[in-house]
């Protein structure tokens, strides 16, 4: 479609060259420009400009976006979006006193999701999911990674990731897909834990890498999960098929998960609410991305990621939701934003530019999403009217 949006109170995140990441000082600063246009034909963003310099143009679509802002949609870089049923009793327990581990250790938690993946269809699963993947549409994000990890067995893993795959065909969204068989050790191998990461390497991998189900390798690194030594094991077996590590590590507890993690180059490191200074540390001057996940700290009780502390030695952050049936059942980005400027003290500057260019960056897609560039994908939101975009995390709750 050849699509002219004008009048646009302020587009945001505008870049001529778009850097690949932002780290330390340059997350202070959001280029944008007031009273613009944007021209995007073919889903690919065309050009822009301020109104005093609209040229002669007709055969356009166009769209009044007077009052309102044009920005780049969000890039969530960490879900396990796809997912069966819910686990609103855990939140209850929670409520009356057991903490996340507790509910884990009697057989809640991951497991129990992954038994009604297992006895859920692929095409249940799937329909399940595009509701959600709709609803964050709306709420204004782009580009999404989705994980495995509810399933525990070969079978219902690689149903998980074809079902994401799906998605990926079927929706105008960007899907980046995550393998993470190694999230918890299924009922069946508990006294066998070596077995099970055995079956992941020497089976699930595979058959994965076979059928091109994923883009990534995942691993929960955490005491009562999986230690550093089983991360070294499985991460080295995935290298060998070329699968790049997005890991989960240091959410209750800061293990060496980060060093390991950069030692097998990974592209970035996630959750990161129990950091060291030393751990802050090994990842100066690595190409790995700590991302931050605010609203899983929101709705477990647990710390938030230092992204102040992060941001201020220099390294760069970005956001993302988390999206899943146990520690946060939201997809919603402007929620994230919001938290990390409350609770994390981020301005609303470096939320945003961790929200989209890092966000990106965290999914390999610094090419084509994460800031209004010509050649880039044409994949904006259009806000209420709104009085600027600092309004945006200021307006919490509000979409
Ligand atoms: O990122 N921490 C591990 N995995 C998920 C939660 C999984 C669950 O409780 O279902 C997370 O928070
Ligand atoms: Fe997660």
């Amino acid at each position: 479609m050849n699509l002219l949006l004008l009048n646009i109170k302020e587009l945001i995140q505008v870049r001529d060259e778009a850097p690949e990441l932002l780290s330390g000082n340059e997350m202070k600063i959001l280029p944008t420009l007031k009273n613009a246009w944007l021209h995007i034909d073919k889903g690919v963003i065309q050009d822009y400009g301020t109104m005093d310099k609209l040229p002669e143009l007709s055969g356009f679509k166009t769209i009044d976006c007077t009052d309102r802002m044009v920005l780049p949609t969000w890039c969530d870089s960490h879900t396990h979006l796809v997912y069966a049923g819910n686990r609103e009793q855990e939140f209850v327990d929670r409520i009356n006193g057991l903490s996340y581990q507790e509910i884990a250790a009697r057989g809640g938690g991951i497991v129990n999701s992954a038994k009604r993946l297992q006895e859920t269809s692929e095409d249940a699963l799937y329909e399940q999911s595009a509701v959600r993947l709709k609803e964050i549409m709306k709420l204004g994000t782009g580009a999404v990674e989705i994980k495995s990890g509810y399933g525990l067995t070969t079978e219902s893993e690689m149903k998980m990731l074809r079902a994401a795959k799906k998605l990926a065909q079927n929706f105008p969204v960007t899907i980046k897909t995550t393998f993470l068989g190694a999230h918890a050790v299924p009922p069946e191998f508990k006294e066998n834990k070596r077995g099970y990461i055995d079956l992941i390497c020497e089976e699930m991998l595979p058959e994965i890498v076979r059928e091109n189900l994923a883009d990534y390798v995942d691993i929960f690194c955490e005491n009562g999960y999986f230690s550093v030594e089983d991360m070294h094991q499985l991460l080295t077996e995935a290298a060998k098929y070329g699968l790049r590590p997005k890991v989960h590590v240091n959410q209750f507890t800061s293990m060496g998960g980060i060093q390991a993690a950069v030692k097998h180059n990974a592209l970035s490191v996630d959750h990161l609410e129990e950091l060291t200074q030393e751990d802050i540390e090994s990842l100066e001057g690595t190409t790995t991305m700590p991302v931050a996940l605010p609203s899983c700290s929101f709705f477990i009780n647990i710390p938030y990621a230092q992204g102040r502390k992060i941001i201020d030695a220099g390294l760069p952050l970005a956001l993302a939701t988390d999206y899943n049936p146990g520690s946060t059942p939201s997809g919603n980005m402007n929620f994230v934003i919001s938290l990390a400027c409350i609770r994390m003290r981020l301005t609303p500057e470096e939320a945003i530019n961790a929200a989209t260019i890092n966000g990106a960056y965290a999914m390999d897609l610094s090419k084509t999403h994460g800031s209004i560039t010509r050649g880039k994908t044409g994949s904006v939101f259009i806000t209420k009217p709104v009085p600027s975009y600092g309004f945006l995390p200021y307006a919490f709750g509000s979409n």
